[in-house]
């Protein structure tokens, strides 16, 4: 046994059902031999390159009470999770979830210090969760993703779980109004949603938390959030290789923007709104609505796309949700709320009650399905989807 001194920061633990047998590992396990704690020990009990069987992942399920991997390693680690066709795909994305949140936690913990070697790190981290989890959607359509949702575990933090969420609606989705759509179009949906709401962490926790009716002036505040994440890219990210930050930048900026021009912060409209971010704002709302855990009331499939039907033409774009539904379910928009939810209402911010107001039919009717001049969105061109460099400023 070699025997090293490395600190828990150096480890992440493994599950003893998720180690891949019978091929050459591509990583080293440890265990931790120690039983007191701040003292750890990591020793080394399996190396890279040798083979396990399924007798010798019993035998350390009998000594140890946790295997673990070298942070150094956690790439090669996802890598051989990903590709092993015994594991089902919610074992995958649940660690591929871990390891997000691990990323993610390191940008929004308050008590930590946001430097640009933090960001940097945590987005080439953020960019490989958001490739395992496109090769784990590979042939995912939304409702399929949205069952995968409901079967993770949730954590405590509203932003991890909503941003990991939005991030895998949003692969989903491009996917969906873009068929054959290229790899690295893909990861900047991606990471888009996951980092949507970056500049929260600007926001002070009070007002982030608070699932009261918030005052004018907080309201004002989290108004401020896309702001604040585009401004955190421009002074801190500087290189992730194979990442457009300008797009990341748009996304950010602009999940927030609705269809008709009463968004926020800087009231863009239509397609001048980039289609990530219309993407994104539509994963957004949805995730908000459905999600357990973002308020104490949530609606059905059925019911979500109903009331997300009403903001059509005013907070989201028609023809990317119709393409949406088409792909959440096969229900169409047949669910029996009869309420909307008003322009005002924010994604972003968790409440106890979904504020639900009777529809205004008339305004629904004369923005519904306007058409924008693009009658063949499905099959928009990747140059001209990107290309657009038009800043939102
Ligand atoms: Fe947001
Ligand atoms: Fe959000």
């Amino acid at each position: 046994m070699e025997k090293e001194q490395l600190s828990r920061d150096s480890f992440f633990s493994v599950g003893f059902d998720l180690i891949t047998l019978e091929e050459n590992l591509t990583y080293d396990l440890y265990i931790n031999s120690s039983t007191r704690e701040n003292c750890e020990r990591f020793v080394r009990i399996f190396p890279k390159d040798g083979r396990l069987q399924q007798e010798d992942v019993e035998t350390f399920r009998d000594k140890y009470h946790q295997l673990y991997v070298l942070e150094s390693q956690r790439a090669e680690y996802l890598q051989s999770l990903v590709k092993n066709e015994n594991f089902s795909d919610i074992q995958k994305t649940e660690v591929i979830k871990d390891s997000a949140i691990g990323y993610l936690h390191k940008i929004f913990d308050p008590t930590k210090e946001f430097t640009t070697d933090i960001l940097g790190e945590t987005l080439v981290g953020c960019r490989d969760s958001v490739e395992y989890m496109i090769d784990v959607l590979e042939d995912y359509a939304i409702n399929e993703v949205q069952d995968l949702i409901g079967d993770l575990s949730f954590h405590d933090f509203y932003t991890y779980d909503h941003s990991i969420n939005v991030s895998m609606y949003c692969i989903s989705l491009f996917k969906a109004i873009k068929p054959g759509a290229k790899r690295e179009e893909l990861v900047l949906a991606g990471l888009g949603g996951l980092l949507h709401d970056l500049g929260k962490i600007k926001i002070p926790t009070t007002i982030i938390n608070n699932p009261g009716k918030l005052s004018d002036e907080d309201f004002d505040m989290i108004k401020k959030h896309p702001g604040f994440g585009g401004e955190l890219l421009d002074e801190k990210a500087h290189c992730c290789e194979g990442v457009d930050f300008e797009i990341i930048r748009r996304v950010i900026m602009e999940h927030h923007e609705n269809y008709n021009g009463t968004g926020y912060p800087l009231k863009m409209e239509g397609k001048d709104i980039h289609v990530l971010a219309r993407v994104c704002a539509i994963a957004d709302f949805f995730d908000a609505i459905t999600t357990k855990r973002s308020y104490h009331e949530v609606l059905s499939t059925e019911d979500a796309l109903a009331v997300m039907s009403k903001s059509v033409g005013r907070k989201i774009d028609p023809k990317i949700f119709e393409i949406f539904c088409e792909n959440v379910n096969q229900l169409g928009l047949q669910g029996k709320l009869r309420v909307e939810l008003p322009d005002s209402f924010d994604p972003c911010q968790p409440q106890n009650v979904l504020p639900l107001i009777a529809p205004n039919i008339k305004k629904q009717a004369e923005d519904i399905f306007k058409d924008e001049g693009q009658s063949e969105f499905g099959k928009v061109k990747g140059d001209s989807l990107f290309g657009n460099k038009k800043k939102a400023s």
